[in-house]
C-alpha cells in the first residue's frame, strides 16, 4: 500500500499489489475491531466438497419441502399480485402475515387462555430472527454494557453482542440448559459489583449449539429470578417447533408478557432462503424495535413476506413441520447409535430430543480447534467450540449438526470423526504432556480448567469481554 498525494494535496490511498495490508485501517470504527473472518468460510471451500462429510452447518433439509408447490405459489405472487408483492411495505410487516405469526406462536402458549395477550400489534417482522437479534441489541446495548449470555451461546448472537460492543459474561449450562442457581450467582455478583445486565440471551429449546432443552421447572425458576432481580429475557426460539417426542414446551413468553422479548423464525419450519423472522416485545420495546428496522431496512421484503403468509394459509404447513421432525428424528438416531458405537472412551455427549445439533466433549488434553485440519483430512468437518464462547474458551468441545446429511453420511462421518479422535487420543498417550498443537505445527492453546468439566455444555462461568470474535457462521 502506499499513501500519495493528489494534485490538490488530497491524500489518495492505493494498493500495493501483492500486500493485505488494509489503507483504511485508521478509519474504521471501534465496533469492528473484534471482527474477523469465520473460520467456516475459510474452510467452506474444503467443507463443501463432496468426498467431505460436513456435519458443520446447520443447513435446514429444504428439499423435504414441496418444492413444486411452493414455486407455483411464489410464482402466482409475482404474476398475479406484483403491484404489491414487488412494493415496498410497512416497516413493522405485513399485517396478515403478523396474524399468521400469532397463530404459530400459539402452538407454544403464547396468548393462548390467561390474561398474556398475543397481539399482531406487538410483532415485528423482521430479515430472519438473525435482523431481529440485531435490533435487540442495537435498542439496548451501548459499549461496555452487559448481557448474560448461555455458555456456550448461538455464534451469531456472540457476534451481534461483539459488534454492539457489549461485554458477554456466560452463565453454566448443564443438560437441563440454564442452571437457575447459576444464573442468581451471576446476578448477586453484578449487584455486588454495582452493575445490572441489560437482558439474559437464552435459546429455551433444542439449543444451538448444545442441543439441550429447558425443562418448565426451570423456565419458571428462571422467569422468578427475572421477576426478582428486574431482568429482561431475550428469548430466542427458532427451533421450538422441532421436539421429536412431545408437544412444545409454553415458551417464556406465554407466561411474563413484560420480562420476555421473543425471537422467531421461519427458518427452521419452512425456509431460510427466505428470511423471514419476527420479534414479539412489549409495546414500548415494540415502537422502538420498528424505528431501528426502519433505519436499517426501511421495510422486510415484501415478496418474502407474503410467500410467507400465503404458505401459512394454503398449505398444511404444520403437516409439513412434523415431516421435518420425522427426517430429523431419524437423522439425530444415526447420530447418536454412531457415536455410542464408534466413540472412544473419554469422550461424552448431549442427547437431543429436538432440533439440529449435538454437543461433543473431547477428553482432557484434546482440543477440537487444533484437531479440526485433520479431521478435514479425513474429510470431516464440525464446528469448534471456542467460537461459542465470548471469550474464546471451550477448546474441548465441538459441534455436530445432523440435520442437513443423509443417515448413511452422517454415519460415516462419525466414524471417519471418531477414527480422528482416536489418533489424537494416541498421540496424546504417546507424547505425555507435550501439548498436542505444538505436534500439528499449530499455536499452542491454553485449556482452561473452566473447559475440562465433565459433563457437555458446563464449561465454567466466564467473566468475559467480548474479546474473542465467533469461530463460525455456519448458524
Ligand atoms: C439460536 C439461533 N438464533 C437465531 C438464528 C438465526 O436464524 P434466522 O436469521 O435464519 O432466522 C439461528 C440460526 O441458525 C439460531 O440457531
Amino acid at each position: 500500500m502506499r499513501i500519495t498525494c493528489g494534485r490538490r494535496g488530497v491524500r489518495t490511498l492505493a494498493w500495493v499489489s501483492g500486500t493485505r495490508l488494509d489503507p483504511y485501517s485508521d478509519r474504521y470504527a471501534a465496533r469492528t475491531h473484534g471482527m474477523t473472518a469465520s473460520e467456516i468460510r475459510a474452510l467452506f471451500a474444503v467443507v463443501s466438497r463432496p468426498e467431505v462429510v460436513s456435519l458443520a452447518g446447520g443447513m435446514p433439509a429444504v428439499t423435504a419441502l414441496p418444492l413444486d408447490a411452493v414455486g407455483s405459489m411464489i410464482g402466482d405472487l409475482v404474476s398475479g399480485h406484483g403491484a404489491t408483492t414487488l412494493q415496498y411495505g410497512s416497516g413493522q410487516g405485513d399485517p396478515r402475515l403478523r396474524e399468521r405469526i400469532c397463530d404459530v406462536m400459539a402452538l407454544e402458549g403464547i396468548g393462548v387462555g390467561g390474561d398474556i395477550d398475543a397481539s399482531p400489534d406487538n410483532v415485528v417482522v423482521t430479515v430472519g430472527s438473525q435482523q431481529g437479534l440485531d435490533l435487540v441489541a442495537r435498542v439496548f446495548c451501548d459499549p461496555g454494557d452487559i448481557v448474560l449470555a448461555e455458555a456456550p451461546s448461538y455464534v451469531g448472537a456472540l457476534g451481534v453482542f461483539q459488534a454492539a460492543q457489549a461485554e458477554v459474561r456466560h452463565v453454566d449450562m448443564d443438560a437441563d440448559g440454564l442452571i437457575p442457581e447459576a444464573l442468581r450467582e451471576a446476578l448477586l455478583t453484578l449487584r455486588a459489583q454495582g452493575r445490572r445486565a441489560k437482558f439474559l440471551y437464552t435459546v429455551p429449546n433444542f439449543h444451538n449449539p448444545a442441543g439441550v432443552t429447558l425443562p418448565v421447572q426451570r423456565r419458571e425458576e428462571i422467569l422468578a429470578l427475572a421477576d426478582e432481580f428486574d431482568l429482561l429475557i431475550v428469548e430466542d426460539n427458532p427451533y421450538g417447533l422441532l421436539g421429536f417426542d412431545r408437544d412444545p414446551l409454553p415458551a417464556m413468553r406465554s407466561r411474563a408478557a413484560d420480562r420476555v422479548i421473543y425471537l422467531g423464525s421461519f427458518s427452521k419450519t419452512f425456509s431460510p432462503g427466505l428470511r423471514v423472522g419476527w420479534v414479539y416485545a412489549p409495546v414500548a420495546v415494540r415502537e422502538k424495535l420498528v424505528l431501528a428496522s426502519e433505519a436499517q431496512i426501511l421495510c422486510p421484503p415484501s415478496l418474502t413476506q407474503y410467500a410467507v403468509a400465503r404458505y401459512l394459509d394454503t398449505q398444511p404447513w404444520q403437516q409439513q413441520i412434523k415431516v421435518f421432525c420425522e427426517l430429523y428424528r431419524e437423522r439425530r438416531d444415526a447420530t447418536l447409535d454412531s457415536l455410542a458405537a464408534l466413540m472412544p472412551d473419554g469422550v461424552s455427549w448431549t442427547k437431543p430430543d429436538g432440533g439440529f445439533y449435538v454437543w461433543l466433549q473431547l477428553p482432557e488434553g484434546l482440543d477440537a480447534k487444533v484437531m479440526q485440519p485433520r479431521a478435514i483430512s479425513a474429510r470431516v468437518a464440525y464446528v469448534p467450540g471456542v467460537g461459542f464462547y465470548a471469550d474464546g474458551s471451550g477448546q474441548r468441545f465441538l459441534r455436530l449438526s445432523y440435520c442437513y446429511p443423509e443417515p448413511d453420511r452422517i454415519r460415516e462421518g462419525v466414524r471417519r470423526l471418531a477414527g480422528v479422535i482416536e489418533s489424537e487420543i494416541e498421540l496424546r498417550e504417546t507424547f505425555g504432556g507435550i501439548d498436542p498443537a505444538s505436534l500439528h505445527g499449530a499455536a499452542p492453546v491454553t485449556v482452561r480448567a473452566g473447559d475440562l468439566s465433565p459433563d457437555p455444555g458446563t464449561a465454567a462461568s466466564h467473566s468475559a469481554t467480548g474479546g474473542s470474535s465467533p469461530a463460525a457462521d455456519a448458524p
